[in-house]
């Protein structure tokens, strides 16, 4: 006995193809606003601080991807993100290797905290703690209604981690 199936695929067109704004993954009902502290992701890496930034806040601002940069080194290519636009929504990535921490600028604070140390024990271990911030340039290159951006972060890592894995200057 034979059986015939007919299988009728039905193609629809993605609904999403429309959550764009200036070209990029945005949905306008949710990312046309202005920009918040939300939107920075910070992801403290074992080799390097991975920095994400919703992109859709800063386009609606009026400004680009190389109107961002770490701790205000506008003039440095090296020290901007670059944009990923195969994530919805669009994100600037800036990445920042632990081995020159330094290079643009970020800052380095020791403290000594309790905690535990690299036998597991706890006793008093020293934390360096990496912080910087993203901002606009300023003056602005562009002419907007709103101040400067400005995005901080900081990721904590105990200070013999970062002597191992850091050329620290001396
Ligand atoms: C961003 O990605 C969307 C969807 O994949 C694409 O349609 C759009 O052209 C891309 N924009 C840029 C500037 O590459
Ligand atoms: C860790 O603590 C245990 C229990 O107090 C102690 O026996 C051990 O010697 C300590 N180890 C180190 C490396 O300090
Ligand atoms: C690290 O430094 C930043 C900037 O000064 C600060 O906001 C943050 O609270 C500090 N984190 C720790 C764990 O000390
Ligand atoms: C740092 O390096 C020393 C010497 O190579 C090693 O003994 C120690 O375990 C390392 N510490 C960490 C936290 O990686």
């Amino acid at each position: 006995m034979e059986h015939t199936f007919l299988i009728l695929l039905l193609f629809s067109k993605a609904l999403s193809v429309g959550a764009q704004f200036n070209g990029y993954n945005c949905d306008a009902n949710f990312h046309s606003r202005f920009p918040a502290e939300r939107d920075i992701s910070v992801y403290c890496g074992v080799q390097t601080i991975t920095l994400k930034i919703n992109f859709c806040p800063v386009l609606f601002s009026g400004y680009t991807d190389t109107d961002l940069a770490l701790n205000g080194r506008h003039g440095d290519s090296h020290c901007r993100g670059f944009i990923n636009n195969n994530t919805f929504p669009t994100v600037v990535i800036f990445s920042i290797s632990l081995a020159t921490l330094e290079s643009c600028g970020n800052s380095l604070v020791v403290s000594t905290a309790q905690g535990p140390n690299a036998y597991g024990n706890l006793s008093l271990v020293q934390i360096g703690n990496i912080s910087g911030y993203i901002d606009t340039p300023d003056p602005p290159t562009i002419i907007s209604y709103l101040p400067g951006l400005l995005y901080k972060f900081s990721c904590s890592y105990p200070l013999e981690y970062l002597v191992n894995n850091t050329q620290l200057a001396s």
